[in-house]
């Protein structure tokens, strides 16, 4: 009877770690002083992580787009709790994203820049390979994504982006 019992509960925790995250979603807010806001989907294909972002808010103009290790936006001055580049694979190498696309090992969670028009609006849409939204490594849920302020022109260690203009979580979404 005992052990029927350990089955069941076994079943169970396993149906539960199979349940399948195919979308998720930051939602943007601003750090003090800006005004950047907006929506970013990632949404799981055969391809990789398909990224699709909307963001207002911006100065014209090129922002770092990347996503950071930790899903802590405690910080809503500076989102400095957010850390550094996700960077699973430990490459500590930063890429401009898409020109360096094919540098080995960099950072998962190099995004490139979003290009603000005239209005301060930007959209980008991009593939997302080196990261997933489910298991224990790779995943992107529960990390943060982060709107900097200038450029990111490629270079080391973060791409010389600036402030942290715009955070928001990565959560689950619902499929679509
Ligand atoms: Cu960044
Ligand atoms: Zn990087």
């Amino acid at each position: 009877f005992c052990s029927l019992f350990l089955l069941g509960s076994s079943q169970r925790l396993a149906a539960a770690d199979s349940i399948p995250v195919t979308a998720a979603i930051a939602v943007i807010q601003h750090t003090a002083g800006n005004e950047t806001a907006g929506i970013v989907t990632f949404t799981a294909t055969e391809g990789g992580v398909k990224v699709v972002a909307d963001i207002t808010g911006l100065a014209p103009g090129k922002h770092g787009f990347h996503i950071h290790e930790f899903g802590d936006i405690s910080d809503s001055v500076k989102a400095m709790s957010s850390g550094g580049h996700f960077d699973p694979a430990s490459t500590h190498q930063h890429a401009l994203i898409p020109a360096n696309h094919n540098v080995a090992g960099h950072h998962a969670g190099d995004m490139g820049n979003l290009v603000a028009d005239g209005a301060g609006k930007a959209h980008l849409e991009m593939m997302l390979d080196g990261v997933t939204l489910m298991g224990p490594v790779n995943s992107i849920v529960g990390r943060a994504v982060i709107v900097h302020a200038k450029p990111d022109d490629g270079g080391q260690p973060t791409g010389n982006a600036g402030d942290r203009v715009g955070e928001g979580v990565i959560g689950i979404a619902k499929a679509k």
